[in-house]
């Protein structure tokens, strides 16, 4: 005898989405389209999968992402095809910024437009370590704009995804909000914060001691309580500012406060990709069942990189939002599934009659449930309360003679036949509360 399988489960970090969950998941997308679409972008979608390349170069090889994050495998086909050793090196995407810049300097976008406004939603991976929403697999829903130099389409762009998060029912939001500066002021300032943390190297974190090597700035990030204190006298970013830097930042904040978006400047607020200049925003959530992982959105400016990426110099700015750390910030209120209506047919021998009237009132346009394996009526009548149905659609050997069904209320009990032709029809009207 052969034994028993094990069963397989989902990789670490990668989730299951049940049908229980997926009306969550259809309100948050919904309003994110909806939003989107108010505000002018238009969807794109990319590839799961890029060059390995693509990210090195926007990402930044020296980022968390890039060194240790990423999904890489040889595509060993290109192998052969191209005849070298190795194949191509691939990724799936650990975010959304990169391939939309690949799409519109590939698609040469630049020269068909003069502000490009896309917006995407979708899986990414990254191989971090799993917690409460910090996920291998997670999806996101992101904004990029391309070809304006802001600030006010900075401001217009935080001011959205504020509303956008306060509409859905997340409460306790904080919008932090910093400026880089330009490369240059970015390298000045590297310089400066790497000298003011090296007479502290000891007593840094040993991942802090390891950024400081790689990418000072993200020390700032730290969440260990000692290199916080350590960086709270450390030089602020905003004092290394150009004047037009510093000029486009204060033209933000007080764009943001002429449209009343609540927000607090926080000059340690660095992110964790190599391609930001200028804005860079947060959003942050308290409430629900959101833990340490509180970005609920994360966003900037990344004014060099589709130069970067072979297209011309274009400014640009975007952000996305991790979907299933907005879920955990919400309510978790289930919701009941409803269907308009079941149709029963009381005997085996009607199944046929049953499927011709699911046809009739799905193509009409309404939800149809139909249990077709012959169950007896009580079971399928308890189904029907179970799936919420406004209606029920019942054919016994009497009716089907008669060329009728019985149309029932299952909210006021009552019913009424109705020729099999007419179903569809007097079903609508009543689902529209329109005259019988
Ligand atoms: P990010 O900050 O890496 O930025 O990610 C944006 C958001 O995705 C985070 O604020 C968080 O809500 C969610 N997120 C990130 N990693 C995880 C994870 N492991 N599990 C669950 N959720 C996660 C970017 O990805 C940039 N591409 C944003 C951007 C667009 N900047 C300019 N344009």
């Amino acid at each position: 005898m052969s034994e028993v399988s094990s069963p397989i489960r989902a990789v670490k970090g990668m989730n299951d989405v049940l049908p229980g969950e997926i009306a969550r998941w259809h309100r948050v997308e919904k309003a994110f389209h909806e939003t989107s679409q108010r505000y002018g972008y238009r969807e794109v979608r990319t590839p799961i999968v890029e060059p390995t390349n693509l990210f090195v170069r926007s990402i930044g090889e020296a980022t968390d992402i890039v060194s240790k994050e990423m999904y890489t495998f040889e595509d060993k086909g290109e192998a052969v095809s191209t005849g070298s050793p190795r194949g191509k090196m691939l990724t799936l995407r650990p975010e959304g910024t990169a391939s939309a810049v690949r799409a519109y300097v590939e698609h040469q976008i630049h020269g068909q437009e003069g502000v490009t406004k896309w917006s995407y939603l979708g899986p990414m991976f990254r191989r971090e370590r799993p917690a409460r929403g910090r996920y291998r697999q997670f999806w996101q829903a992101g904004l990029e704009c391309f070809g304006d130099p802001g600030p006010q389409v900075d401001a217009e762009m935080i001011d959205m995804v504020t509303g956008l998060l306060t509409s859905l029912g997340v409460q306790d939001i904080e919008v932090l909000v910093n400026s880089l500066g330009s490369r240059e002021t970015r390298a000045k300032y590297r310089v400066a914060l790497h000298d003011f943390l090296l007479p502290f190297e000891a007593r840094l974190s040993e991942e802090s001691k390891q950024r400081l090597k790689s990418n000072p700035l993200r020390v700032l990030d730290s969440k260990s309580p000692t290199d916080q204190e350590i960086c709270t006298t450390a030089p602020s970013i905003l004092d290394f500012l150009s004047p037009e830097d510093s000029a486009h930042f204060e033209e933000l904040t007080s764009t943001l406060a002429a449209l009343g978006t609540r927000h607090r400047v926080e000059p340690k607020l660095v992110r964790g990709l190599d391609y930001y200049s200028r804005t860079l925003f947060e959003i942050q959530g308290k409430g629900g069942e959101l833990g340490a992982q509180n970005a609920l959105c994360g966003g900037g400016r990344y004014d060099g990189l589709v130069q970067e990426l072979g297209g011309p110099d274009v400014p640009s700015i975007g952000f996305a939002m991790g979907i299933e750390r907005i879920l955990l910030a919400l309510p978790n209120e289930p919701v009941a599934p409803s269907v308009d209506v079941v149709v029963i047919p009381t005997e085996a021998s009607l199944k046929i009659r049953a499927a011709t009237i699911l046809q009739a009132v799905r193509r009409a346009g309404c939800s149809a449930e139909g249990d077709l394996r012959g169950q007896a009526m009580k079971k399928q009548l308890a189904r029907a309360e179970k799936l919420g149905a406004k209606f029920a659609i019942i054919v016994g050997p009497n009716e089907e003679a008669r060329g009728v069904a019985q149309l029932k209320d299952m909210r006021t009990r009552t019913q009424e036949d109705v020729a099999f032709a007419d179903l569809a029809n007097a079903l609508k009207r009543r689902l529209e509360g329109g005259p019988q």
